[in-house]
């Protein structure tokens, strides 16, 4: 059995919610008492919620049904429609001139789309998609840009309770050759292309270089036509979205399905082996978005304009820029483009001129923003935001200290949020109107989600590292892998005997009861006995001056097991005497365990799409050895060159 996860980074500073606002949560009383229902009667709880919360067509009867762990389901018997829940009722409220979605253009154009003409569209696509014979259960996957045709789409699938399978549009014939086997698949929804870097990112012949190689689940592929570069045609198989849409009628009867009929497919690379087909399912998930954006973000359907800046291809694309807001009836931007073009002041000028108030990214986006340089947040009215969210990995504090300060000037709290595509929606997030935060935790589960520290035996940690795992069932959580569930149970069930659900994660727990994420469990090294988590290294990096990013992999020394190598980007031009300087930086800020053997420095970092540095790469890179790892999702494929040249 290992011991314990090490953890060494000091961090202190603790900052109280905003006065003055009643948030949907709006006190630490108002958040135990919450957790408190669930602690006393779980059933009951989610009951009330799923009553209150959406709408459904048939009642359910049992909310949670453990027969068949970890194969869980929920709300037995109820029948519902997703693009119901998300537009028709907000249309029959009288909200139907309200903006669902705000798209922007990396051009400038903009386009703002109404409840009532959002249903519309759906219905036209829904029924274009009846008349293609797709039919409920059926497989569609969407290869798009980031254009409202993408949200389109998928409302029409749910419309008719067929299963989407979202694939990022960068990725490779292969990629998508792969998912849409896997899933088999009926039809493709894609476009010519998308605006990227003031170009066009071609789209429709990478789904005709996937489809060289047979898929015969596959009928049809259905384009939109939207960047204007040329692409070749395949009659009988390929389909105009606007003529085929043109045509059909704008009223479609939603499908109420069953509460666990599938929702949707999204394809993790795990770290070893194809990727998974994560599936979930609808009323769980819904709910989970809905409440999710009430209580993580204080989401104000009425006042709010959220922002997430996630592409659809992701889960976060998927419950925060799409279904979340939209099942409160509230209005999401979406934006089509590079977030550094023309300048890197762009998210901000988005922010300004569409008066978000709730926005949400990732930590890579904000390490990105700080290299920038401050001046371009200065240049815009950045006064409307009032909540602002983070979530893909660990923020370092410093980041987060800038995103406090240079973004929010402090009047903004900071929603770090922590879950996985598995999770459906927030598992661990302060609520931002009553818990205090602290740089780099994402505080405390949200009500109803029961997260614990444990160590390798399943013994709960109540202060100190460990895993971290999940002990109850949730209403949004993974109902499998697609086709494969065995390795449903052998990934997430089987490390604790099928009790608890555990997430990959290494986590602490402070004396407060506060949980910091330390990352996943196979990124820990193992430094002359010590379990380290790579987070804290990295986090001590970035508070130096000169440093925008830094990520820390292990190498095999016979000495202390694993040296602790570290690729860092600079702000700046790397001096003589930097080396010494960060390695004593980094020994004062942890101490001498934790300082690195050995800095590289590079331009970049090699990053997934999602923006994860891929680790496994610098793994190989820095222990010198060819490497294994599949980089065909690595962003930029030149930076491999410039790490592997040996140390300054
Ligand atoms: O390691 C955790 C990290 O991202 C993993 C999940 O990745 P994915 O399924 O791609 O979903 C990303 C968006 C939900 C987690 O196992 N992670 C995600 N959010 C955080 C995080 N690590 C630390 N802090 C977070 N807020």
């Amino acid at each position: 059995m290992s011991e314990s996860i090490t953890s060494i980074l000091e961090e202190n500073r603790s900052f109280d919610p905003p006065q003055g606002h009643k948030g949907h949560i709006a006190s630490m009383d108002d958040y135990y008492s919450l957790r408190e229902q669930f602690d006393t009667d779980f059933d009951e709880t989610w009951k009330v919620l799923a009553r209150e919360h959406l709408h459904w067509n048939e009642p359910f009867g049992r909310v949670l049904d453990r027969s068949k762990a970890p194969f869980f389901s929920w709300f037995e018997g109820g029948k519902l429609n997703l693009s119901e829940n998300c537009i028709d009722r907000h249309v029959e409220a009288g909200l139907g001139e309200r903006t669902a979605i705000i798209w922007e253009a990396e051009g400038g154009e903009v386009r703002r789309i109404s409840y009532r003409n959002l249903l519309a569209d759906v219905c036209r696509a829904a029924n274009a998609l009846k008349e293609l014979g797709i039919q409920a259960g059926d497989r569609v996957v969407i290869y798009m840009p980031m254009i409202p045709e993408a949200a389109i789409a998928m409302l029409a699938c749910t419309r008719i309770g067929a299963v989407h399978s979202v694939v990022f549009g960068a990725f490779s014939p292969q990629a998508l050759r792969d998912r849409i086997q896997d899933a088999e698949a009926k039809l493709i929804i894609t476009a010519d292309g998308g605006g990227r870097r003031g170009g066009t990112h071609a789209l429709k012949p990478s789904v005709d270089e996937a489809l060289q190689e047979e898929c015969r689940s596959l009928k049809h592929v259905l384009i939109v036509r939207h960047a204007g570069n040329e692409v070749s045609w395949t009659n009988g198989r390929d389909i105009d979205w606007h003529e085929a849409l043109k045509v059909q009628s704008d009223v479609c009867p939603p499908l109420a399905v069953d509460s666990e009929h599938p929702l949707f497919i999204l394809y993790t690379s795990g770290s070893t082996g194809k990727p998974k087909g994560i599936l979930h399912s609808t009323a769980g998930y819904l709910l989970w978005a809905r409440l999710t954006m009430r209580w993580s973000f204080d989401f104000r359907a009425d006042s709010d304009v959220f922002w997430c800046t996630a592409d659809v291809g992701w889960i976060t694309g998927h419950t925060y820029s799409i279904y979340g807001p939209l099942a409160c009836g509230g209005t999401t931007v979406m934006y089509e483009g590079v977030p550094t073009f023309p300048d890197p002041g762009r998210l901000w000028k988005i922010c300004a001129d569409h008066g978000v108030t709730v926005f949400y990214t990732a930590p890579t986006a904000i390490r990105a923003l700080i290299k920038a340089g401050d001046e371009w947040p200065q240049k815009h009215d950045l006064s409307r935001l009032r909540v602002l969210g983070t979530v893909g990995e660990p923020i370092n504090p410093e980041a987060w200290m800038w995103y406090y300060n240079v973004i929010g000037k402090g009047r903004c709290p900071i929603v770090d949020t922590w879950w996985q595509t598995e999770t459906g929606g927030h598992m661990i997030a302060p609520m931002p109107f009553a818990t205090p935060t602290k740089p780099g935790s994402a505080t405390m589960p949200l009500p109803g989600i029961d997260v614990a520290v444990v160590d390798e035996a399943g013994k709960q940690i109540t202060e100190g590292g460990g895993l971290l795992v999940i002990r109850q069932p949730w209403p949004s959580m993974l109902r499998g892998v697609w086709g494969d569930d065995q390795r449903f149970v052998d990934t997430y069930w089987r490390k604790f005997d099928g009790q608890y659900y555990f997430a990959g994660d290494g986590a602490r727990k402070d004396e407060d009861g506060y949980v910091w994420i330390m990352g996943r469990v196979d990124d820990v090294l193992n430094v002359s006995g010590h379990r380290l988590g790579t987070m804290e290294i990295e986090s001590a990096l970035v508070s130096h001056e000169s440093v925008a990013e830094a990520a820390i992999v292990g190498r095999p020394d016979d000495i202390k097991g694993e040296a602790i190598c570290a690729f860092v980007t600079l702000k700046c031009e790397a001096t003589d005497g930097l080396v010494a300087e960060l390695r004593a930086h980094v020994g004062k800020e942890i101490g001498a365990i934790a300082k690195p053997d050995e800095i590289r420095f590079s331009d970049s970092l090699p990053k997934t799409r999602s923006g994860k540095i891929m680790r496994r790469l610098l793994r190989d890179i820095a222990a010198g050895r060819e490497i294994t790892s599949d980089i065909s999702t690595l962003e930029d494929q030149s930076v491999i060159k410039q790490l592997q040249r040996p140390s300054v």
